[in-house]
């Protein structure tokens, strides 16, 4: 297995850093926790950067540019934990060699602790720091120690977002040739074995983990998947998950921008990331309109459309595009609920108005 992927490190690189931002300059936290459990020797054979060296340059880069804007900042406490301690110990000497790190950032452990024993830990101390906001990164080689119920337990402390990076192609292959326990074991968790859907290729596979994910977690929660392409139809992916509606939205900003830059940018006339790959034509529908077609047969608030949105795995401006499309067809309605005038293409579908006006607009099929 190829531990390092330059789509994987650009995707976590943008999403820290918007993390870090924004959690550095709100006032309600003093502090953030990052628990990278599999996290490797930092930097690879081929000069390729892994997950602590992103991590640790990511930090540092949002302290300077904070205190250059004279900025509230925020310290991150880091544990990087490997199973292997010539890993940890790599890792250590690279930070050290390349002064990435210093005690005014925050406190950095290194741990050589097995995933399965260091989960419960770490769910235990996102816990009882107070103020603080967590982050944890689960990259495994397989998915064998994996478990839907470890990323729940960390989900519940409503403190943190997770990461994960699954190897879906090998998982879907052994669906196919017969399943090994480990695989058994892990869809079991989430679905009964009876309800587990076929899967016709990588990317189907990786579309039903996502709805089970979702099912399995319910709508509290917010779960969306990036997928990577290795070689030619060989998918793998990373899931994300979160309690914090904001953070996803996020999580979705550095997904779109990634896939923008590659040519999968999402257009509303055209067909999104999963259709791309989809060989088969009839496919070609444009999820996020199909799913307004249904979802607004009941009016909804701007509130309700701005988190539905966001459980599509959409960005607002998606769903603005899409209201438009379908207000230029005058196929819905748009009704003020507050007696206020309603600009027209306003459709008050953003983090604020969700927040201090959710109930400022009804719109519905007409
Ligand atoms: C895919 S690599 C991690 C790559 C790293 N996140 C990066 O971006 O460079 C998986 C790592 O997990 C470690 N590992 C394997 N099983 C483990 C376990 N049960 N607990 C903790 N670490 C484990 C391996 O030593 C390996 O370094």
């Amino acid at each position: 297995m190829i531990e390092h992927s330059e789509v994987k490190v650009r995707l976590l690189n943008l999403y820290i850093k918007k993390y870090l931002n924004i959690l550095s300059r709100a006032q309600a936290f003093e502090k953030v926790q990052l628990f990278d459990l599999f996290c490797g020797e930092g930097i690879y054979e081929n000069g390729g950067e892994g997950s602590p060296i992103i991590f640790m340059k990511a930090i540092k880069e949002v302290y300077y540019r904070n205190q250059h804007e004279s900025q509230k900042t925020i310290k991150v406490d880091c544990v990087f934990n490997d199973k292997e301690p010539s890993k940890t110990e790599k890792v250590k000497s690279i930070i050290e060699q390349k002064k990435l790190h210093y005690p005014f950032l925050g406190d950095l452990r290194f741990k050589n602790i097995d995933y399965v024993t260091a989960l419960p830990l770490v769910v235990r101390q996102i816990s009882i720091v107070k103020n603080s906001k967590s982050f944890v990164f689960i990259d495994p080689y397989g998915y064998s120690e994996v478990r839907a119920s470890q990323i729940q337990s960390i989900l519940e402390t409503k403190k943190a977002e997770v990461l994960l990076f699954l190897p879906t192609q090998h998982m879907f292959r052994f669906e196919k040739k017969g399943r090994p326990t480990a695989l058994h074991s892990f869809i079991e968790d989430i679905v009964p074995q009876k309800q587990w859907p076929n899967s016709h290729t990588g990317i189907d596979f990786i579309e039903n983990l996502k709805s089970a994910f979702r099912e399995y977690l319910g709508n509290e929660f917010y779960v969306d998947s990036f997928i990577i392409t290795r070689e030619k139809n060989q998918f793998f992916c990373l899931f994300f998950f979160t309690s914090h509606i904001y953070g996803f939205e996020k999580m979705l900003d550095a997904k779109w921008e990634i896939d923008s830059e590659e040519g999968r940018g999402w257009t509303y006339k055209n067909p999104d990331l999963p259709t791309l790959f989809n060989q088969s034509g009839s496919n070609r529908v444009n999820r996020l309109e199909k799913f307004f077609l249904s979802f607004l047969k009941e009016s909804r608030t701007n509130a309700e459309i701005y988190a539905a949105t966001l459980h599509q795995g959409f960005r607002p401006t998606h769903a603005v595009e899409v209201l438009k499309g379908l207000s230029g067809q005058e196929k819905i309605s748009v009704t003020s609920n507050d007696g206020q005038k309603i600009r027209k293409g306003s459709y008050y579908i953003n983090y604020n108005d969700y927040c201090d006006r959710p109930n400022r607009i009804s719109i519905n099929l007409i």
